[in-house]
């Protein structure tokens, strides 16, 4: 393609970081992938350590359940850490953390495999055993990666929920994985208040009984309550002799489960998705190596958290199996004040940010007075991901934080692809709003109703078309949900669930999703899941929930609610039912606005059709109202 004669609002990288990339040529290197899948990745995975080789790439004959790297043994956290300390990245910082209130911690790598050690030894002393799962609920502290990768070590599963989330959505992701052991904190610190977890696990644990012990880091120090028998502290563990500082690492099979992860599908519980110490590993280690370009003497920031998909693939394991220092750090962009990241970056010489669009908006409110305070010099390359950057932020992003130098990586992607799908590289011309188009070996297209491809422009469904080492492997316990969910629409492609269009240069603009999963503030949550946390209040008989835009969190979420006959309106229901939905959910998912209605819009089947009330609510007339009930 020729680069130089694109349409549209086109930014071309500057020369040096052309000259900086490990990958200067997008072209050749598509090239190469799309002429030999299975030799790409080989390549690739050959960069990292295998006990054994594998014997067979890519394994298809029971597709779409494919296989990657067949019959190869590793460990991903062998090759997060002992591939490095046996090198002489055992002192480079592997890990960099700054807390809300100011604290500094960091670990070599050196010291990042002694305390991983320690605690998978915790971990194997509790009776924890390969495939067992652990349920992993805390703020962003270095102990939650040091938990995940001591899961990794000894072969565990983990299964790390979003701190954010609270007692219900805990409850039954700890029942879903039937998790013997949680490891939590007694509290984390958000925008100088202490959100008490050890008290909403002990809230979630009257509900899911599996649980025989649980760990409890201490981060804020207030007082908790420690059930006998159950509740140990992890510091005092840690003290004890068993917590050597070497630990027989378990061999795991390419295709043997590392996490276990929650997510918002259209209907009912949130699924687990499950990924692979393989292939997994591979995708992450090579997507963030090119489109991130990460070298040697970078400082790395993904200001996700790790409860979610670009935490786990892009603050933990795929920096630090490219032997990257990964800064992580606890609390809220604005707090204290709006100028906290920007200091952050002055202070750590911060190479690369990555967040979310809604973070930029966020802080764009502030005015550029607040980023023009601080050297952001040392910034090269800036990321976004979580839903579709509207121009503006975007170009507010590329010149008062990357001033004009910083290509920004719009990366597409979901809990289920594991890695990057749809990104730029370092090199390549950007528009503002697309991720360009498809990672060296992804194919991706969009099609009609059909299964037929759109033409130029026009919107369709966003698919898949060829395995990715990446890719989620199942739907844990539910095989058929896996099937049926993403690969039973059109036969050989994945759904994403997302809308997309392709412009006359081959770049795909994503529009958003089309089935009942909203983002809201970049996190995913399921309209089902609201409701059912709305239904679960006394007062209310129906509930139906809807995106409507909304300036920085580019969607939030409105309800509507009948209430069960006998109950009257009063004024602070409206109040209750939101509060209600924080403590059994989170408080993301608290609705924005609840209206009381006596009905709701739907099908001859008794489905809502929130598309109907979406119109309503945004005083557009409903398209195709056939299947409406009346
Ligand atoms: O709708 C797309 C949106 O986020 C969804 C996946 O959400 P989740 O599994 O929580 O993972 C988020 C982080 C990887 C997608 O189906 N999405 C993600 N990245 C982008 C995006 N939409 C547009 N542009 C993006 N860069």
């Amino acid at each position: 393609m020729a680069e130089s004669k694109l349409t549209g609002d086109v930014f071309y990288p500057p020369e040096e970081i052309i000259r900086h990339a490990h990958a200067r040529d997008w072209g050749t290197m598509a090239a190469a992938a799309e002429k030999d899948l299975e030799g790409f990745w080989a390549k690739e995975a050959n960069e990292l350590h295998w006990f054994e080789h594998w014997e067979k790439v890519l394994d298809e004959s029971k597709k779409p359940f494919y296989q990657w790297f067949v019959g190869g043994k590793t460990n991903i956290a062998y090759n997060c850490l002992d591939r490095h300390t046996a090198t002489a990245r055992r002192n480079k910082l592997a890990l960099m953390w700054e807390g809300e209130k100011g604290e500094f911690r960091s670990f070599s790598y050196f010291a990042l495999r002694r305390e991983v050690c320690r605690f998978a030894n915790i971990l194997r002393s509790l009776g924890v055993q390969k495939g067992d799962r652990v349920t992993i609920y805390m703020g962003r502290i270095p102990e939650l990666p040091i938990a995940m990768l001591a899961c990794a070590r000894i072969g565990a599963i983990h299964s790390v929920v979003y701190g954010g989330f609270t007692v219900e959505a805990l409850a039954e992701r700890i029942d879903d994985s039937q998790s013997k052991v949680l490891i939590t904190c007694d509290g984390a610190y958000q925008r100088g208040k202490v959100v008490p977890l050890k008290q909403i696990a002990d809230e979630a644990l009257q509900r899911a009984a599996t649980v025989e012990s649980v760990l409890v880091v201490r981060r804020t120090g207030e007082p908790v309550n420690m059930e006998q028998g159950r509740d140990m502290w992890y510091h005092e563990l840690m003290a004890l002799p068993i917590a050597g500082n070497s630990c027989h690492i378990e061999t795991m099979d390419a295709e043997d489960p590392l996490f276990l992860l929650y997510t918002s599908g259209t209907t009912g519980k949130p699924k687990a998705i499950l990924h692979t110490h393989g292939g997994y590993m591979v995708g992450t280690y090579t997507t963030l190596k090119y489109v991130f370009d990460i070298h040697d003497a970078d400082r790395y920031w993904c200001a996700a958290d790790p409860g979610w998909i670009t935490g786990h693939s892009y603050i933990v394991y795929g920096p630090l199996l490219n032997g990257a220092t990964s800064f992580m750090y606890e609390g809220a962009p604005t707090y204290p004040y709006p100028n906290r990241w920007w200091s952050m970056i002055e202070k750590y010489g911060i190479n690369i940010l990555y967040t979310a669009p809604t973070a930029i908006r966020g802080l764009m409110r502030f005015g550029e007075a607040w980023p023009n305070r601080y050297d952001l010099s040392s910034l090269r390359l800036l990321g976004s991901v979580g839903e579709p950057i509207n121009p503006e932020a975007w170009k507010w992003y590329h010149r008062v934080i990357g001033k004009g130098k910083c290509p920004i990586m719009d990366t597409w992607w979901q809990t289920e692809t594991g890695m990057f799908m749809i990104t730029p590289f370092p090199s390549v011309p950007l528009k503002p709003g697309s991720g360009t188009r498809p990672f060296p070996g992804v194919k991706m297209d969009i099609y009609n109703e059909e299964g037929k491809p759109v033409g130029i422009d026009e919107e369709g469904f966003l698919v898949i078309t060829t395995p990715w080492p990446a890719m989620m492997r199942t739907i844990y316990k539910d095989p058929e949900r896996y099937v049926n969910q993403y690969w039973s629409k059109y036969p050989g492609a994945y759904l994403t669930g997302d809308s997309a269009k392709r412009d006359v240069d081959g770049y795909f603009w994503v529009i958003g999703r089309v089935d009942d999963v909203l983002k809201v503030s970049g996190y995913r949550l399921g309209t089902a899941e609201i409701e059912s946390a709305l239904v679960s209040h006394p007062a209310v008989a129906e509930a139906a929930a809807i995106g409507l835009p909304h300036e920085v969190k580019g969607n939030a979420i409105h309800a509507y609610v009948i209430l069960k006959t006998g109950i009257e309106k009063h004024d602070r229901l409206e109040e209750e039912l939101r509060n209600h939905v924080a403590h059994e959910m989170g408080p993301i998912a608290k609705p924005e606005t609840i209206q009381f209605v006596d009905s709701l819009p739907k099908t001859r089947s008794g489905k809502i059709m929130r598309r109907v009330l979406k119109a309503r609510a945004l005083g557009q007339e409903p398209k195709d109202l056939s299947t409406l009930e009346e």
